[in-house]
C-alpha cells in the first residue's frame, strides 16, 4: 500500500525541517520526502544530497503527483502539521496483573489517539518486569493487540524492591530500552551506584524515580501552606530535590547515564540544570500536569488531581516552562498512569496517585507553544525526537527509510476533555472539561492509520 500525505506543513527537527511538503510512504516505511521550502521545491535524494548534520538523507527523485489507485492513498494535510509520531517514555499500561486498570490493548489506543506511536511500558505491573519472561509477554502482547510500538522498561532491582539488582542484562537482551523502579525509588545509594554501573555496559539510561521516602512519608500532596489548609499530610519539594542531588553524584562516580523522570520542582530544574553545565551526562523530562495545573488543582478534595510528585505551586510550574525552554528539561512525558474510577473515588488519603496523561498530553503541550515557551519544533524535539536520543531508538524522524509513524496535528482545531470517552479505561484526570486546541487528527504507525 503506498500513501502520500500532501501539502502538510512538515516540522522534523532531526533534519531542522520546518516547510510545506509531501511525505511518501510503502510499505510501512518512509520512502521519500519532498518539502518546499519559501516556494521552492526542495528535493532530498539518498546519496545526492547532504542532510542538515552532514549525513546523506534518503530520497527519491520521481516526481510527486501520482495517480489514484485502489493500492494507494492521498491524504490531504494543507493546513495541517505534520511531525514525527510521538514518543512517550514514560507511560504505565498496568498488564500483566492490573488489566482492570489498563490493558496493553486500551493504553495503545489511548496513545494514538493522542497522538503516540510509541510507548515506553513502565515495570511496576503484577509480576513487575524484573526477568525476560515478563519483558517477553509484554512484547508479544504488543505486537497482537498494540495498536503502536510498545518498548519496555525492565526494574532497576527484583520485585522492585529496592535490594537486590535484576536480570537487567537478560531484560536488555529481550528488549528492555531503559531501567527504572518508577513508582518507587531505589532507597539504598550503593544499589544505585552499582545500577548506574552495570547499565553502562549496555549504553542504556536508568530513570530515576526521585523521591526520599522518608521524607515523603505518608505524604499526599505538595506541603505548604495549602496541605496545612486542607489537613492533608505534605510531600516537601526537597523529597524529589534532595534524591536528584544524590543521583546526580552516584552518576557523576558510576560514570552512568543518569535520566531524571518526572522533574515537579524549582529546585529540581536548578539542580538538573547546574549538572549539565558541569557537563554530566544527565537527562530530564518533565510531564504535561506539571505545567499545567498547581496544587491548587487538590481542592476539594480532588483525587483525580493526587499525583506523584505532586502538583506544586505557581513558582514551580514557571520554573519548569523555563527548564522546557532552556534545555534543562530533555522530554516530555506523560506518566499516563491509569487508575479504576472506585479507587480514585476513596478519601484523598487512600486513594491512589496518578493521571491518565496520553489522550491529554499534546493539547496541554502546544498551550506552551501558545504562550512563546516552545515553538512547534522545539515540541516535537521534547515529544519524538530526544525520547527516541536517550533510548537509542531508530525513530522520532521522518527521514526515507524510517518506520512512518507519522502524526497529523490540526493546531487550530478545539477539543474538550471528555475523560468519559477516553480510549485509556483511566478516566482520572484533572483536566476533565478543559478545552485544548491542537488535535491530532491522523496518527500513523509503521503505516497503519488510525483517525
Ligand atoms: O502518580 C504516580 N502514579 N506516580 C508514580 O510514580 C507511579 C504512578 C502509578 O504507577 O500509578
Amino acid at each position: 500500500m503506498k500513501i502520500i500525505i500532501k501539502n502538510g506543513r512538515i516540522i522534523d527537527p532531526s533534519q531542522d525541517m520546518d516547510g510545506i511538503g509531501d511525505i511518501h510512504i510503502e510499505n510501512g516505511k518512509i520512502t521519500k520526502i519532498v518539502v518546499r521550502r519559501n516556494g521552492e521545491t526542495e528535493k532530498r535524494r539518498a546519496g545526492k544530497t547532504e542532510g542538515p548534520n552532514g549525513k546523506s538523507v534518503e530520497g527519491n527523485a520521481e516526481g510527486h503527483s501520482v495517480a489514484e489507485s485502489p493500492r494507494q492513498r492521498e491524504i490531504d494535510a494543507a493546513g495541517l502539521f505534520v511531525m514525527p509520531g510521538l514518543i512517550d517514555m514514560h507511560t504505565h499500561l498496568r498488564e500483566p496483573g492490573f488489566e482492570y486498570k489498563e490493558t496493553i490493548k486500551t493504553g495503545t489506543a489511548a496513545a494514538v489517539k493522542g497522538g503516540f506511536t510509541a510507548v515506553c511500558a513502565m515495570p511496576n505491573t503484577n509480576p513487575v518486569n524484573d526477568n525476560s519472561s515478563v519483558t517477553d509477554f509484554i512484547i508479544r502482547k504488543a505486537i497482537q493487540e498494540g495498536a503502536c510500538t510498545v518498548y519496555p522498561i525492565g526494574a532497576i532491582t527484583r520485585g522492585q524492591k529496592g535490594e537486590e539488582l535484576a536480570e537487567m542484562g537478560i531484560m536488555f537482551g529481550e528488549g528492555c530500552v531503559a531501567f527504572s523502579d518508577d513508582g518507587r525509588p531505589v532507597m539504598n545509594s550503593q544499589i544505585m551506584r552499582r545500577a548506574l554501573e552495570y547499565s553502562r555496559s549496555f549504553n542504556v539510561p536508568i530513570i530515576s524515580h526521585c523521591e526520599d521516602l522518608n521524607l515523603s512519608e505518608g505524604g499526599v500532596m505538595n506541603e505548604g501552606l495549602l496541605s496545612v489548609t486542607l489537613g492533608l499530610r505534605g510531600i516537601p519539594a526537597e523529597a524529589e530535590e534532595t534524591m536528584i542531588a544524590r543521583d546526580i553524584a552516584l552518576a557523576g562516580l558510576a560514570r552512568g547515564r543518569l535520566h531524571i523522570a518526572h522533574v515537579s520542582t524549582r529546585g529540581s530544574v536548578r539542580l538538573v540544570r547546574e549538572a549539565k553545565e558541569r557537563g554530566m551526562d544527565i537527562t530530564a523530562e518533565t510531564c504535561p500536569h506539571y505545567f499545567s495545573a498547581g496544587e491548587k488543582a487538590v481542592l476539594g478534595y480532588n483525587t483525580n488531581a493526587k499525583v506523584n510528585p505532586p502538583l506544586r505551586t505557581e513558582e514551580d510550574m514557571e520554573a519548569i516552562k523555563l527548564g522546557l525552554k532552556d534545555g534543562t528539561i530533555d522530554v516530555i512525558a506523560t506518566d499516563h498512569a491509569p487508575h479504576h474510577r472506585d479507587e480514585k473515588l476513596m478519601e484523598f488519603d487512600h486513594a491512589p496517585f496518578g493521571i491518565s496523561g496520553l489522550e491529554t498530553a499534546l493539547g496541554l503541550s502546544l498551550r506552551l507553544v501558545e504562550e512563546g515557551v516552545l515553538t512547534v519544533g522545539q515540541l516535537v524535539k521534547k515529544m519524538a525526537l530526544n525520547p527516541a536520543r536517550i533510548l537509542g531508538l531508530n525513530k522520532g524522524t521522518l527521514r526515507s527509510g524510517s518506520d512512518a509513524d507519522i502524526t497529523i496535528v490540526d493546531l487550530k482545531k478545539e477539543f474538550s476533555v471528555k475523560a468519559e470517552e477516553f480510549a485509556s479505561k483511566g478516566k482520572n484526570t484533572p483536566f476533565d472539561g478543559w478545552i485544548l486546541k491542537g488535535t491530532p487528527v491522523l496518527t500513523m504507525c509503521k503505516g497503519k492509520i488510525y483517525e
